[in-house]
């Protein structure tokens, strides 16, 4: 007898950013049938045409394939989500100057969706918020907007995304996913939904907890960050190199897990998640000051940065202003061209203030969004950005600076200056080629002295 051929899960994704599209296509890959719903008429467009405005590692080629094999594609049409079981919301949820989450993106998508809710559709929300916004937000807008009831006619669930930029197409397989439902049949459902994926399944027993779950996953390491950045900041006035201190403290340590400190912290997710806990907590009466000063240590590691190249440069006999300063990197994470809130656009503005000449490179960087941020071009090279400097700042860890090749560098510099933010050149190696060094917590005279 032949085999029943599987069903295929019915998803519509809305919101095809940085989240929406990768989840999107990976669905698609896995074998559900899968339509993308965005707002913005370009990205909808350059995605049916399997181009990807999100640089991720295997995306494009996955997009190809899943267009092709007509398990994928992205619409501006409203209406056709109601074709689909389950409607998962990935748009964004950025904050104001307090911290507190907008939800105007939320808002406006759940008045959508309820719109054109159907009878037994499932609705995950996957874009990060405050406790509660599910139950108590997203669900009366569904209602109201469709006249249906929660539970007795559709069901509702969060599910945390907890990729990091870069690695999510590999992430999305592997990761354990955690999930908060309205009900046992809906939790069931989105299990069987995100196993088709890959990873391990925690099921929680409301989708309150799972939002706890994903403000606790990046308070967590932003407020790891900040203590390896502390222990940067006393190696460096110690004299010491934090980075073997730490590389040690770990090795067969299982309690250690130290973090790698650096130029700062960026993107939309640490640098606001840790304050939406905060700002939550606060306002229900506790206030969370480790977290609040975590946030504040790593906004101030831009500023070391700055400052060490005040003192490079001023050991080489040069004041920034007229110096020549390349930024190598500028996207807040290694090898994406992600740059929201990068670090590299704090310590841009602070070199720019005391009338440094500043070069910019960054492959991954598109040079639209580059131009439109740091209202200057990139170079398209290294030897370019490295051509007559003074000095060149490391601000992120793309793979490509692990193997600089300095001794070339050097003969095309003016002045042979260093600031490693990210740790990625050996200093020895850089000193006894002549180079002056710095990098967070590693001090020039530790490495000078042995
Ligand atoms: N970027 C990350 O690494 C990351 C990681 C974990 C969680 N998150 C969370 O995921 C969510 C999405 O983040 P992102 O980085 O993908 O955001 P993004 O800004 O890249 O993408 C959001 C997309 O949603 C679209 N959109 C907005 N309102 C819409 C609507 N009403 N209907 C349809 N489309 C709409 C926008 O046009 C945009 O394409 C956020 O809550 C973020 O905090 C992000």
């Amino acid at each position: 007898m032949a085999k029943k051929a599987k069903s295929k899960e019915k998803v519509c994704v809305v919101g095809l950013g940085f989240i929406g599209l990768p989840l999107a296509v990976s669905l698609a890959n896995s074998g559900a049938e899968v339509v993308g719903y965005d707002l913005r008429r370009e990205i909808v467009d350059r995605v049916n045409k399997g181009q990807s405005h999100v640089f991720e590692p295997g995306l494009e080629e996955t997009l190809r394939k899943v267009l092709k094999n007509g398990n994928f594609r992205a619409t501006q049409l409203a209406s056709e989500m109601q074709k689909y079981k389950f409607v998962i919301i990935t748009v964004g949820t950025p904050t104001d100057s307090n911290g507190y989450p907008i939800l105007d993106q939320v808002e406006s998508a759940a008045k959508t969706i309820g719109e054109n809710l159907r009878k037994g559709q499932v609705v995950i929300l996957k874009s990060t918020v405050p406790p509660l916004t599910t139950e108590e937000f997203v669900a009366p807008l569904l209602e109201k907007a469709s006249g249906l009831k929660l539970g007795a006619d559709f069901g509702i669930a969060f599910v945390p995304e907890r990729t990091i930029e870069g690695q999510a197409m590999r992430e999305l397989k592997t990761l354990t996913k955690v999930i908060g439902a309205s009900d046992q049949k809906t939790a069931k459902e989105v299990e069987k939904l995100f196993k088709s994926l890959g990873g391990t399944i925690v099921k929680v027993s409301s989708p309150r907890i799972a939002e706890l779950i994903k403000l606790m996953d990046n308070t967590y390491r932003d407020t790891n960050i900040a203590l390896a950045n502390e222990f940067a900041k006393a190696a460096n006035v110690l004299g010491l190199d934090v980075i073997e201190a730490i590389q040690a403290a770990n090795k067969d340590y299982e309690r250690n897990k130290i973090l790698i400190p650096g130029a700062g912290v960026g993107g939309s997710c640490l640098t606001k998640d840790p304050l939406i806990l905060a700002h939550v907590s606060e306002k229900a009466g506790e206030s969370l000051p480790l977290i609040r000063v975590a946030r504040k240590v790593n906004n101030e590691m831009p500023e070391k940065i700055f400052n060490l190249v005040r003192s490079v440069l001023k050991r080489n006999k040069r004041e920034i202003r007229n110096s020549k300063i390349a930024i190598l990197g500028l996207t807040f994470k290694r090898d994406t061209n992600d740059l929201r809130e990068t670090p590299a656009k704090v310590i841009y503005d602070l070199l720019n203030r005391e009338g440094a000449q500043i070069v910019l490179y960054d492959r991954f960087a598109f040079p639209e969004d580059v131009e439109k941020l740091f209202k200057t071009k990139k170079v398209e090279n290294l030897e370019e950005a490295c051509k007559n400097a003074d000095c060149l700042v490391i601000a992120t860890d793309h793979s490509e600076f692990r193997e600089l090749k300095l001794k070339r560098i050097k003969e095309l510099m003016r002045t042979p200056c260093i600031i490693d933010g990210r740790h990625m050149i050996n200093p020895n190696f850089a000193l006894d080629l002549g180079f002056d060094f710095e990098g967070i917590g590693r001090p020039k005279e530790y490495f000078e002295r042995k």
